[in-house]
């Protein structure tokens, strides 16, 4: 097992790896734990990030920027302001040997390429590549010249022009910011007043900006993530978010409130999201110089009429990350570093046959103004086969403070969805955090 470790390393950190070991009396080569390994986030998505990369045999070190304090209990949290640069100059000095990124606002400022001027080694996409999310409008253009099913739209950057071609369509209909809006830009518009409003909101703002108008899609909501090194592609489990805050897809859009996986797709429908989607998107963006290393992230609406793309993402979903990587057996460390230096189609990804299911607890207030600084306590011991990853929580005086708007997700492993689901909410009723919203109903739907 050791050397096949050492067969997947790039050739320095191989040579590292197989420094002959003075005290051992056998003739082979030894492993060392030997690359130093970086972070970036602070969320559920990089703790669990961070509790898969500390799992690796590989890892000498591990830092996370700025992580939180979940994150601190197995990693080196650095401060960080959110400039690129500075992280870059940092990791250098520090010899930090492979970085990876949590959230989509570093990539879409061009971490990957401030890293790679330093000759750093990191997983996710470079700046142009990240654009397939930094910009819905760009994602579109993609999507038409790849031949990739998607809503039928039109993109607008002049409010009245956007107002006029809304009258002529109708309600319902889906109003989208095309920049990064944190999960809050989309509207999907129940009345032609709603809208306009929405079209209205953003474009008559201070900063220029642009909206995607379309059509609107029904059908059950599937994340496909998928690991590319630019070449080759392989998806990963299927997983399906929950958007909304309230039970039965009610309430406002959030940030995610859960997570299950695997999503059960019909036979052939990831084959056919493989062969339509990424792909097309894959090739068709190598084709214009840009080559796509890192998670992609594909939206989609199992429509009557098959999958249709919603958007693409440059990383991990959150809360789909915290469900899916306690599924991986392969070694994340091995796994991005196959992707970085273009070795994927050597690697099987491997995975435990059970389900996860995870349930997002927020702050009360959330998504618009949660309350921060309400105690949360966890469990010594998480309940068995639970694992609980932080968000939005800080260290106060006496004990863990929520911090933000998703503060915890918990999750559930179990033989099945169901199985999965009991020990999620077994883990809710472990912790201790008064007035926190959840909801009931994760993996419903399937079930
Ligand atoms: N064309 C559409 N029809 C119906 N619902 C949509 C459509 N596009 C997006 N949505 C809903 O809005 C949510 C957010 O849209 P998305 O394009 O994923 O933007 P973001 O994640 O940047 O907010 C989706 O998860 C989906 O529930
Ligand atoms: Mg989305």
């Amino acid at each position: 097992m050791l050397v096949s470790y050492a067969s997947s390393l790039p050739a320095p950190l191989l040579e590292r790896a197989l420094i002959p070991d003075p005290y051992c009396l056998f003739a082979g080569p030894v492993i060392l734990s030997s690359v130093k390994v970086l972070v970036v986030g602070s969320g559920g998505r990089e703790h669990a990030i961070c509790w898969k990369v500390a799992q690796s045999p590989l890892v000498a070190q591990l830092y996370a920027a700025p992580g939180n304090p979940g994150i601190a209990e197995i990693a080196e949290c650095i401060p960080w302001d959110g400039s690129v640069w500075q992280l870059a100059e940092w990791a250098e000095a520090e010899g930090v040997e492979l970085t990876l990124v949590g959230p989509e606002a570093p990539l879409v400022e061009g971490i990957a390429d401030a890293f790679q001027a330093r000759g750093l080694t990191l997983f996710g996409p470079v700046q142009k590549a990240a654009m397939i999310e930094g910009s819905k409008v760009f994602a579109k253009g993609l999507m038409e010249r790849f031949g990739i099913p998607t809503a039928r739209h039109k993109s607008f950057s002049d409010v009245l022009d956007a107002l006029s071609y809304l009258e002529a369509t109708g309600a319902p209909i889906v109003v989208k910011d095309s920049g990064l809006a944190a999960g809050k830009g989309v509207t999907v518009a129940t009345t032609l007043h709603q809208a306009k409003q929405a079209a209205a909101n953003i474009l008559s703002g201070p900063e220029q900006a642009e909206i995607v108008i379309e059509e609107f899609l029904s059908g059950p909501e599937v994340t496909v993530l998928a690991v590319t090194d630019g070449v080759t592609i392989k998806p990963l489990l299927p997983s399906q978010d929950h958007k909304r805050l309230l039970d039965g897809d009610t309430g406002p859009m959030t940030g995610g409130m859960g997570a299950v996986c695997p999503y059960p797709l019909a036979p052939g429908v990831l084959t056919e999201i493989v062969e339509r989607v990424l792909q097309p998107l894959v090739d068709g963006l190598r084709a214009e110089g840009i080559i796509y290393k890192g998670v992609i992230y594909a939206g989609l609406m199992l429509t009557d009429d098959g999958p249709r793309v919603l958007e693409f993402n440059a990383r991990f979903g959150d809360p789909e990350c915290q469900a899916l990587l306690p599924l991986l057996e392969t070694d994340l460390v091995e796994l991005a570093l196959a992707v970085v230096e273009g070795r994927l189609h050597e690697l099987e990804i491997k995975w435990h046959t059970q389900a996860a299911a995870c349930v997002v607890m927020a702050a009360p207030g959330y998504p618009d103004d949660p309350h921060k600084g309400l105690p949360l306590h966890l469990p010594a011991l998480p309940p068995h086969g639970v694992l609980y990853f932080q968000a939005g929580t800080r260290k106060g005086p006496s004990g863990l403070l929520t911090h933000g708007g998703r503060v915890l997700n918990v999750v559930g492993l179990g033989n099945d969805l169901p199985g999965a689901l009991e020990r999620a909410y077994a883990g809710v009723k472990a912790v201790g955090f008064e007035q926190a919203l959840y909801r009931r109903d994760i993996g419903r739907k399937i079930l």
